[in-house]
């Protein structure tokens, strides 16, 4: 009863202290948002302009802001517009920049200048409308506050209003603006297939900085994540503010700094080849920007957008079921997929734990080889005589889920789907159809293709067992055309086609409710928050090689939360002819969603043994590694030694994993200093081998095996790594 007292006053005083979600003062036209530790705020000027005051730490009283002050021309070259940190701008007047919006009337002309005209609020959510100086040209700007994540979501509707079309030249989903100053970080994630998420720091010069996609998906090579720091920003301290773009197809941020101090990052679809057109009446959507901020540097503002993720994007929220141990063929048997083959393999698979059997490419039409077949989804009958139901019965009868991989958006020239619709590819006429992979992009933008994968989705579906769709893409999009389209809404196409896929997701997923969907595009090709809106797990990338994964899986979690990071225990030697034990390829897949994707018919006892142990050991702590909170504590990029700690929501378990990576000069593993943990709780400790070698090698570890939290983080824990690839992980339970 005390406890829920004392519950109600907290409760009741941090209501008061950090007050409504979204506040407007009505007086000086002042709106300050509130996402629980961080704070936004905007304000319309005496001309109307809708401009950004201030992101950063908490705020409680609108009356410590200053309203936006009417500013002055610096000279004839630098026009007071330039100076207004604009929420966002149209691209008319003396805007010499890359402003939110740019479009062009029926009549060529181009000029747009949006003035704050009304707004509405309803709970957490703020609508801003602007209108043009002169036409009825709208955009709503859309701001959500999600105060127990911390996180913003913005996005803009462009609105048609006029009576004569216009076309979109550049939509953007919104503007964000950091305090002013020098000396920013920009931190993103590049890479290329196989190598993904590879995390790169530079410092914010004066001049734009543009990480975007033109490739149809949202690619391989820049993920749609940014991070910005004052300079100073740490994995655990700074003030980091960070945001990630909800679209999977075109996009574009751009990180700019002017040459008036202003640091500013827009985001959204990519203007380049970009064309939309708006008839009278018509709407153009942008994607969802999110954004957030933390004094707590890079550590809390991946937790941050971890949390949000879970709570409000992945399918199912926060009581989505934790993912199934998996096991995929693809390493193993490539496009050899038989019945006989898949059911030994399914019976290893099982024997080890694994609760989710996906059968990889292979299984339909004439895919022998990756040649033919693509587009034709009917079962090969030499493969699978009695159709899936032999296979999908077995696997069920082992206590496993079965999952099937697709490719929905590609065709093979040599299969019957482009031999009957030749015209269903993206193309231009008369032009050569480049084939990636030998394979082509079907336009999806149609209806018509969107509906005849559909049905042949949901047919695969409804008449099989399976539960779990692997959704891959292994081209980019190129040569966009869209033969028999008018113009300019040929290029449409590049929204139209993302929105379809979405589309065909969504109305599975609402027609088979336990179905789930796992986004790949050739490794880590396809993902975002838009696509893992409606995906319960993407597959980072096609090196499955530990000692990479390392880094893929760093870069990965800057952004995305380890219960939607598959990884797979795979064979050796794999990627780099690197050959790593195999204790240290489950440590290092037991950091996200553990799936197993070896050659299970090359295994020897002992490699059985060790897997059956660390899946059973997984399960115990699957939740605290897919739902909680994750530290990294020492990373792949410094030093010899990766060590990542994970802490379960509720505070009971924790579990540490360190790997080393090369033992040089018969050096020690350093003591990790854990993190998250609360002083006042002692642990249990658990060490995956066994008690540490007390005295050796590490003089001041703890002798008890239940330590406080006090000492983990404090003096921190010895582990003992000796040798290349050596690795380990320690359990710990709160025992009081
Ligand atoms: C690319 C994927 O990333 C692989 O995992 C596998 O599914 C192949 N495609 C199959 O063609």
């Amino acid at each position: 009863m005390r406890r829920a007292i004392c519950f109600l006053f907290l409760l009741l005083l941090s209501g008061s202290l950090l007050g409504q979600a979204v506040r407007y003062d009505e007086g000086r036209k002042i709106w300050l948002l509130s996402m629980g530790a961080s704070s936004y705020a905007m304000g319309v000027d005496a001309n109307n302009h809708l401009r950004h005051i201030y992101w950063g730490s908490h705020l409680w009283r609108t009356e410590d802001l200053t309203p936006p002050r009417p500013l002055r021309d610096g000279s004839s070259f630098d026009p007071k517009e330039m100076f207004e940190n604009e929420e966002y701008a149209g691209w008319g007047g003396p805007r010499f920049y890359d402003a939110a919006l740019k479009l062009v009337r029926a009549d060529g002309n181009r000029d747009l200048v949006l003035q704050y005209a009304s707004h509405s609020v309803s709970g957490n959510e703020l609508h801003i409308r602007l209108k043009d100086i002169r036409d009825d040209i709208n955009v709503t700007l859309h701001y959500r506050v999600y105060p127990s994540e911390g996180v913003l979501r913005r996005h803009s509707t462009i609105e048609n209003n006029t009576r004569a079309p216009i076309t979109v030249e550049s939509a953007q989903s919104a503007t964000w603006h950091l305090p002013a100053g020098e000396g920013y970080k920009l931190r993103y994630l590049t890479g290329r297939w196989a190598a993904e998420t590879q995390l790169v720091e530079e410092p914010v010069h004066v001049g734009t900085k543009v990480l975007e996609s033109r490739k149809g998906h949202t690619s391989h090579g820049i993920n749609p994540w940014f991070s910005l720091d004052d300079g100073a920003a740490g994995e655990e301290s700074g003030r980091v503010w960070f945001g990630a773009l909800a679209w999977s197809g075109n996009w574009r941020i751009t990180v700019e700094q002017t040459q008036y101090q202003q640091v500013r990052v827009t985001g959204g679809y990519n203007s380049f080849d970009f064309a939309y057109s708006l008839a009278p009446g018509e709407t153009l959507e942008t994607p969802a920007f999110f954004a957030g901020f933390t004094a707590g540097g890079y550590g809390a503002a991946s937790r941050t957008l971890h949390r949000f993720e879970r709570s409000q994007i992945f399918p199912g929220g926060l009581n989505a079921r934790p993912r199934p141990v998996l096991y995929n063929s693809w390493e193993a048997t490539t496009f050899n997929v038989d019945e006989p083959g898949q059911k030994a393999l399914a019976d290893k698979a099982a024997s080890l734990g694994v609760e989710l059997f996906v059968m990889d490419d292979g299984w339909f039409g004439e895919r022998n080889h990756d040649r033919a077949g693509l587009g034709d989804w009917t079962v090969n009958p030499k493969k699978f005589p009695q159709g899936l139901k032999g296979l999908i019965d077995h696997v069920n009868a082992k206590g496993m889920e079965f999952g099937l991989w697709v490719e929905p958006e590609m065709v093979n020239a040599d299969s019957d789907l482009y031999r009957a619709h030749p015209d269903w590819v993206i193309h231009f006429p008369d032009r050569p159809r480049s084939e990636l992979r030998n394979q082509m992009v079907l336009n999806m933008a149609r209806d018509d293709v969107r509906e005849h994968i559909f049905k042949v989705l949901d047919k695969l579906a409804t008449e099989n067992n399976v539960r779990y769709f692997k959704w891959d893409m292994n081209r980019a999009v190129s040569e966009p055309g869209w033969p028999g389209e008018p113009l300019p809404e040929q290029r449409e196409l590049w929204v139209k086609y993302v929105r379809n896929v979405y589309e065909i997701i969504d109305r599975l997923r609402a027609k088979h409710p336990t179905l789930e969907i796992e986004s790949c595009s050739g490794g880590g090709g396809r993902v975002d928050l838009g696509i893992l809106a409606r995906s319960d797990v993407v597959w980072p990338s096609d090196n499955t090689e530990a000692f990479d994964r390392l880094r893929i899986q760093e870069g990965f979690t800057q952004a995305y939360a380890p219960q939607v990071m598959s990884a797979w225990v795979t064979d050796v030697p794999n990627m780099n002819r690197r050959s790593v034990p195999l204790k240290f390829r489950f440590l290092v897949a037991m950091q996200g969603a553990l799936g197993i994707g070896a050659n299970l018919n090359e295994w020897k006892e002992e490699d059985f043994t060790l897997a059956r142990q660390m899946i059973s050991l997984y399960k115990r702590i699957r939740p605290t590694v897919q739902q909680g909170a994750l530290y990294r504590l020492m990373s792949p990029r410094h030093g010899e030694i990766t060590a990542n700690q994970y802490v379960a929501e509720d505070g009971k378990q924790a579990v540490l994993f360190v790997t080393r990576h090369a033992q040089q000069y018969n050096l020690p593993t350093p003591a990790i200093r854990l993190r998250g943990l609360d002083e006042k709780a002692v642990y249990k400790m658990e060490m995956l081998d066994g008690p540490p070698a007390m005295g050796r090698q590490q003089p001041q570890a703890p002798v008890s095996r239940e330590v406080s939290g006090a000492y983990l983080m404090s003096q921190g824990l010895n582990v003992f790594l000796r040798g290349d690839y050596d690795s380990t992980a320690v359990m710990l339970e709160r025992v009081r």
